[in-house]
C-alpha cells in the first residue's frame, strides 16, 4: 500500500499507509491528524488546507478553480498549498510529503 507523510504543526513526523483513492484529507482523519475538513471534501471550506513539499508539488493533479478560490481565503497560503481534500492517493503519490500549514515550514527552517 501506499505511504504518505504528515508533518504536524508541532514538527512530529507522520508516516502512515495511504489507501488509493482516499483524499488527503480522508487519510489524515484515518491517523487522527489534525485536519479539520469541515465541508467533507465538497470545495465549500479551506479547513482542509495542507502545504505540499515542494519536491512534491508538480506531481498533483491540476487545481481546479473552486479549488484556488477556496484557496484564496486559507491561512498561511503558500505557493505549494492545496486542499486536501483535493488530493487523491495515487501510486504515483507513493511518499508524498505535506506539512500543517505553520510559518516557517518544516522545510523552511
Ligand atoms: Fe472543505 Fe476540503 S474539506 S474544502
Amino acid at each position: 500500500m501506499p505511504k504518505m507523510t504528515f508533518i504536524e504543526k508541532n514538527g512530529t513526523v507522520l508516516e502512515v499507509e495511504a489507501p488509493l483513492g482516499l483524499s488527503v484529507m480522508e487519510i489524515s482523519h484515518k491517523h487522527g491528524v489534525d485536519i479539520e475538513g469541515a465541508c467533507g471534501g465538497c470545495l465549500a471550506c479551506a479547513t482542509c488546507h495542507v502545504v505540499v513539499r515542494p519536491d512534491w508539488y508538480e506531481k498533483l493533479n491540476d487545481k481546479k478553480e473552486d479549488e484556488e478560490d477556496m484557496l484564496d481565503l486559507a491561512f498561511e497560503l503558500k505557493k505549494t498549498s492545496r486542499l486536501g481534500c483535493q488530493i487523491l492517493m495515487s501510486d504515483e503519490l507513493d511518499g508524498l510529503v505535506v506539512a500543517l500549514p505553520v510559518a516557517p515550514l518544516p522545510w523552511e527552517k
